[in-house]
């Protein structure tokens, strides 16, 4: 367990492993960031010259290590580079590429430029952010992450919230990496909703589970059929958080796919191999949901889980299979492996019982939106233009990246059935992402702004660590969402 505290003295007179420090470009080269002036004058003023020397040049994401020699407590100095425009993302990402670096440290300080209290957090956060590493499963000697984080050259009483706020955001954000990481094997729908509950106790929400009985009597055919094929039963989790003073309610739906074969539709192997993360939208609401319980804005929040995982049997549902959404409708199966809109169905009309203002779903759905935008980049459709456009800028404030997409009346042709109300597939090859957003669409209580976000590619990295992102699980729109519930409580949604 990491902590983080605050520390008034300057980093270049504290007992640490190493001080992270800012470099920006400069015409003479490189110059130190505001936060290192102390560290400077103990090295004579020859920092931003060492710093040159080494091939520092201040472009964002860039780490350059220098040994102090003595000069300071501290053996090294990690430098990272802050490029032209520093504004809270650049913050967050220089502080998580200087923890990264520093895995096997015990203490750091870290001594970023933080001029008000959204930057302190800003810092704060990247620093705890870069600093997560899933360490169930190893045991090997791999160096563990730093112990103990010290903010320098942050004003005290601000310093103090922001690095509160960071922890509950950044501990959130690592249960949804932990859960998503976890293999499959260890993480039933079961045992989800059991983290789910734990999580509830753990912070004062509210729980309701649905088992496989009670969703077979509750007529939940969408989580009902996807799950029949598996060993592990599925579930839906309901979680509540409740302001004394709340006008508004927030209703968040998560797809939680503990693993996504395909199914019958079976995927290709090399499909296949990271859909443990096929319940990141899930894992998504449940974090999201513990900082709202732990921030407490005045606004009413709902969340669902709809977990179940997607295998192949004797039981599993078949293509042309119907199945019957809570609330009476039919859809004709025609391709398992479109299953993520099948259990979100069941929870979107669930969550009308709710009577939310606004609803917000989230979900690993297609493999087109990873075609449209890429890994990095959230795709997000709405009902409303407005909404649209105030979750796409939530998330830009979150620093998490996204694009506002359409959803054109026309798909729903492509969805039509011969046989059942819906189909879950399109004969239309092309604008997947969307699509599968106007199925979804269709199942939005009405008169409710609904917005929808896929992160099939955001909320998993395949490649490298970058920033504060590592490998693997990345906890995408947990922030988003955190940041929702704060704009829906200020009456700014
Ligand atoms: N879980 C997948 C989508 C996905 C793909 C998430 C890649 C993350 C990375 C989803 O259940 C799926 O299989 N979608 C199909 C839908 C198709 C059958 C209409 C897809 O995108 O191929
Ligand atoms: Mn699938
Ligand atoms: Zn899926």
């Amino acid at each position: 367990m990491t902590t983080i505290s605050l520390d008034s003295a300057a980093p270049n007179t504290l007992d640490v492993d190493a001080i992270v420090i800012g470099v920006a470009p400069a015409d003479s080269g490189v110059t130190p960031a505001a936060g290192a002036e102390g560290l400077d004058q103990a090295l004579d003023g020859r920092l931003a010259a060492a710093l040159k020397s080494l091939g520092a040049t201040g472009k964002a994401g860039e780490v350059t290590k220098l040994p102090t020699l003595g000069a300071v407590p501290a053996p090294v100095v990690v430098a990272v580079g802050l490029g032209e425009d520093v504004d809270a993302e650049a913050l967050r990402r220089a502080a998580g590429a200087g923890l990264r670096a520093l895995a096997g440290s015990a203490r750091v300080a870290v001594a970023l430029p933080a001029a008000s209290v959204a930057e302190a957090e800003a810092v704060a956060l990247g620093a705890l952010l870069g600093n997560y590493a899933f360490t169930a499963y190893r045991t090997d000697d791999r160096p563990d992450p730093v112990g103990e984080i010290i903010l320098t050259g942050v004003r005290t009483a601000d310093g103090a919230v922001a690095a509160a706020r960071a922890e509950t955001v950044a501990q959130a954000v690592a249960l949804v990496r932990d859960l998503v990481n976890t293999p499959p094997s260890d993480l039933s729908p079961e045992d989800f909703a059991d983290t789910a509950a734990r999580v509830a106790a753990d912070t004062g929400l509210d729980v309701e589970i649905l088992d496989e009985k009670a969703l077979v009597e509750g007529g939940y055919g969408g989580i009902v059929g996807v799950g029949q094929g598996s060993a592990n039963p599925p579930r839906l989790v309901r979680l509540a958080y409740t302001h004394p003073e709340a006008t508004r309610t927030l209703a968040l739906v998560g797809k939680g796919i503990t693993f996504d074969s395909g199914g019958l539709s079976l995927k290709p192997a090399d499909a296949m191999d990271w859909m443990k993360s096929d319940m990141g939208g899930a894992g998504a609401v449940l974090g999201a949901m513990s900082a709202i319980a732990k921030l407490g804005p005045k606004v009413n929040v709902v969340g669902y889980l709809a977990l179940a995982e997607n295998m192949p049997s004797g039981t599993a549902q078949r293509p042309s299979d119907v199945i019957r959404i809570y609330g009476g409708r039919t859809v004709e199966v025609l391709n398992t492996d479109a299953e993520g809109r099948l259990v979100m169905a069941d929870a979107l009309v669930r969550s009308g019982e709710d009577a939310p203002d606004v609803l917000v779903d989230v979900a690993t759905l297609t493999g087109a939106q990873l075609v449209a935008l890429g890994t990095r980049t959230a795709g997000v459709m709405a009902n409303d233009d407005a909404l649209r456009e105030r979750v796409v800028a939530a998330a830009d404030e979150a620093g998490e990246p996204s694009w506002g997409m359409p959803l054109p009346a026309e798909l729903r042709k492509g969805l039509d059935s011969s046989v059942a109300d819906i189909a879950n597939i399109s004969g239309d090859r092309w604008g997947g992402m969307l699509t599968a957003g106007v199925f979804l669409q269709e199942f939005v209580p009405d008169g409710v702004r609904w917005a929808h976000l896929d992160i099939a590619g955001p909320s998993f990295n395949k490649g490298e660590p970058y920033g504060y992102t590592p490998k693997g699980g990345t906890g995408a729109a947990t922030r988003t969402l955190v940041r929702l519930a704060e704009e829906l409580a200020a009456g700014n949604l």
